[in-house]
Formats: structure tokens, C-alpha cells, sequence
């Protein structure tokens, strides 16, 4: 991808845990100036999601990202996951990257073993056959080893296997605090690094004795 050039974004959302993860990641997205444009697919588990977490429920889909951002958005394109013939569904169209928040286990078989029964999956598929990047915010716990073995094959197919586990070293006060540093490491992995992610420089104890 040229420097100059602005960024097409897909992002799926599937039925794990962790929907706010979503609405994070369409929020940071939505107003980076270096994204031209966002394909969100929500699988029909992950509307249940949105629905069982954020009691946001939307009849008509085109109107989900208004109602995850709380403001009007001609930036995010929704489409259908019943849709695999999407313009993300062709190698031939320019999406540069791609992020399933969060990613089931259901999702990431379908990845790993190459099953391009949905939207999702497929522009997944297309993804990895293309060699650009997609980062799988996978979510459960604890993993079986099917689970394990798909995230190997996923991994090793091309993706980057980004668990939904937070950290702590920064000093997490919010809920928010936790999902906002997980989302910018996300973020960071497609070349969109954020001003205001905490990067770790060694131990306090050892900056204070350099004093
Ligand atoms: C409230 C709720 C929470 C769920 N949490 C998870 C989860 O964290 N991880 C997971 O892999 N599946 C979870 N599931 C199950 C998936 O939604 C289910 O396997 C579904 O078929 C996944 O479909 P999808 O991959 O097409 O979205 C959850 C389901 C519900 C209703």
C-alpha cells in the first residue's frame, strides 16, 4: 500500500463475548482520517451479541453503525454476511486489511479449514490468498484443543491470532481503559498505530532510580 494512500478496512463481527470490542474498534476506525472506508459484516450471531451486550438490536442493519456510534457515519458500509458475492469476496477488490472483532470459535474453524460458507469467512479466505493482513481477535476460555489446533492452522495460513485478553501493566481505572489499549494493539497490527496507546519502557522502579 502506498503511503499516501487511505486505507479500506473490512471488519466482521462474529457471536463471542465482547461486542464492545466491535463498537471500539468501528469508533477508533470511523474517525482515523487514514481510513477511507469500512466494510462491517456481522454474522447473525454477532447481532445477537450486540443485542445480548449492548441491548442494541437493529432491524435494519444499515442502521447498526449509527446506532454503535451514537452519530451518523457514511463511512461504514454494511453488508449482508449471506452476501459471498460482496465486492469483499474478490481478491480483485483493494482491501487492504482486514479484523474479525471478536472472532467465535465457530468463525475460526471456518478460517482455519478454509469453509467460505459466509461473508466473513470468505472475505477472510481472500485475505490470506491475497497475502494482506488479518488479525482474528478470537475470544473463549478455556481453549480445546480444536480450538488451539485452528488458531496453529489460522496462524501459520497467514493471520494474526490476537486473543482478547487485556493487560494490566498500564494501569487500567475503566472497563474502557482495558478495551481501549487491547483495541490500539489490534489497531497497530494493520498499520494503524495509535497516538495514544501505552507503550511499555522498562520498569518504573528502574526509571525512578535513573533520576
Ligand atoms: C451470549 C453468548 C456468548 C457467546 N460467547 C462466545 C464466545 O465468547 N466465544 C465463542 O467462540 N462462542 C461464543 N458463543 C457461541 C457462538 O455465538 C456460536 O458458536 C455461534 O454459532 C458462532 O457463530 P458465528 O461464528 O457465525 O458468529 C456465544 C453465544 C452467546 C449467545
Amino acid at each position: 500500500m502506498a503511503d499516501t494512500q487511505k486505507q479500506i478496512v473490512t471488519v466482521g463481527v462474529t457471536g463471542a463475548s465482547g461486542a464492545v470490542l466491535a463498537q471500539k474498534t468501528l469508533s477508533l476506525l470511523e474517525q482515523d482520517a487514514r481510513v477511507e472506508r469500512i466494510h462491517l459484516v456481522v454474522t447473525e450471531a454477532g447481532q445477537r451479541l450486540f443485542s445480548e451486550e449492548l441491548g442494541i438490536t437493529s432491524g435494519d442493519l444499515k442502521q447498526l453503525p449509527s446506532r454503535l456510534l451514537s452519530r451518523s457515519t457514511a463511512k461504514i458500509e454494511v453488508l449482508p454476511n449471506k452476501d459471498i458475492g460482496a465486492a469483499i469476496a474478490s481478491g480483485s477488490y483493494r482491501v487492504d486489511s482486514m479484523i474479525v472483532v471478536p472472532c467465535s470459535m465457530g468463525t475460526l474453524a471456518r478460517i482455519a479449514s478454509g469453509v467460505s460458507d459466509d461473508l466473513v469467512s470468505r472475505a477472510a479466505d481472500v485475505i490470506l490468498k491475497e497475502g494482506r493482513k488479518l488479525v482474528l481477535a478470537i475470544r473463549d476460555t478455556p481453549f480445546n484443543r480444536v480450538h488451539l489446533e485452528n488458531m496453529l492452522r489460522a496462524q501459520q495460513a497467514g493471520a494474526v491470532i490476537m486473543p482478547a485478553i487485556p493487560a494490566f501493566y498500564h494501569h487500567p481505572q475503566t472497563i474502557d481503559d482495558l478495551v481501549t489499549q487491547y483495541i490500539y494493539r489490534v489497531l497497530a497490527q494493520i498499520h494503524l498505530p495509535q497516538e495514544h496507546m501505552y507503550r511499555w519502557t522498562g520498569p518504573t522502579s528502574a526509571k525512578k532510580a535513573e533520576a
